[in-house]
């Protein structure tokens, strides 16, 4: 067992995580993607843990699902470890913030890990691609269906079907990526932003991802009606009357997370 494979750092109330396979274009072996799991489930339930910055190297974010790893496995090994399912999947239930600081390569997998996050913040040299047909499989972590909800199926059939990548500026300007910058300002940027969030009340956090997440599953119909009954919930917590009682008496809020 490698350890490390996930560097966390603290800052304040944000963790950061770093994808460390530097050597391997940071590669998602599974023994990586168990420890981003476990990292992630901790989190889950630690209040001292606000947001979360997850990111790669300058070079690459992730060059997608280990190759080297999964290339001699049988349709029964990964059926009956229900790969991706069992540990990538974590990422995608995680309820508090997490924001994709995306740098160089973001390939397969680690394509489909960034999309997992809440939002995408990416360097200039960013490039983002599901070249996955390239080596005889398919997207296996949600990517044709993610990358079709952020960029539409022209240009998610162009990638999928091509493994075409794409640079960073036509990310943002098709909605994969939210904004872009100097590969120096991404992380203080990120950092800063997620810090910005832990200053925020955590469940109303929590409704307000629940809520957009739901927005991929149901109707508008059904998303509104579970949306206007979250808003409803938020008024019988501590926060919701902190939050206007502050704006109303022009003083910063102090959220309690209750
Ligand atoms: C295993 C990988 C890897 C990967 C790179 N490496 N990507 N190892 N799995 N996905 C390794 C290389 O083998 C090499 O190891 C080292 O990292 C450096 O990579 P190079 O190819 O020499 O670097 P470069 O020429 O700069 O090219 C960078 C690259 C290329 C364009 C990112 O490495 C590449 O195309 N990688 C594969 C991208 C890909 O197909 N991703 C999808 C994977 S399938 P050595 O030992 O030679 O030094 C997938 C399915 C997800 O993600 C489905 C659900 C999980």
């Amino acid at each position: 067992m490698q350890e490390n494979l996930i560097l966390m750092e603290k800052h304040g109330r944000v963790r950061l995580l770093q994808i460390n396979r530097p050597e391997a274009m940071n590669a998602l072996s599974p023994e990586l993607m168990l420890q981003l799991a476990k990292r992630i489930e901790d989190f889950e339930t630690d209040p001292e843990v606000g947001a979360v910055v997850l990111t790669g190297n300058e070079k690459a974010f992730a060059a997608g699902a280990d190759i080297k790893a999964m290339k001699d496995w049988s349709y029964m090994d990964v059926y009956q470890a229900d790969f991706v399912t069992s540990t990538w999947e974590r990422i995608s239930t995680f309820r508090k913030p997490v924001i994709a600081a995306v740098a160089g390569f973001a390939l397969g997998g680690g394509c489909e890990l960034a999309m997992m996050c809440d939002f995408i913040l990416a360097a200039e040299n960013a490039k983002f691609g599901q070249p996955e047909i390239t080596i005889g499989t398919i997207p296996g972590a949600g990517g044709t269906q993610r990358l079709a909800r952020f960029v539409g199926k022209s240009k998610a059939m162009e990638m999928v079907l091509t493994g075409r990548m794409m640079l960073a500026a036509e990310a943002e300007r098709c909605g994969l990526v939210s904004r872009v910058f100097p590969i120096a300002e991404l992380l203080p940027e990120a950092l800063r932003v997620a810090q910005k969030m832990t200053e925020l009340s955590s469940p109303i956090l929590m409704m307000a991802k629940e809520s957009v997440n739901r927005s991929f599953e149901v109707s508008l119909e059904e998303g509104i009606r579970f949306e206007r009954r979250l808003f409803h919930s938020s008024f019988a917590t501590e926060d919701q009357k902190e939050g206007m009682a502050a704006f109303v008496e022009k003083r910063k809020p102090t959220f309690k997370n209750r």
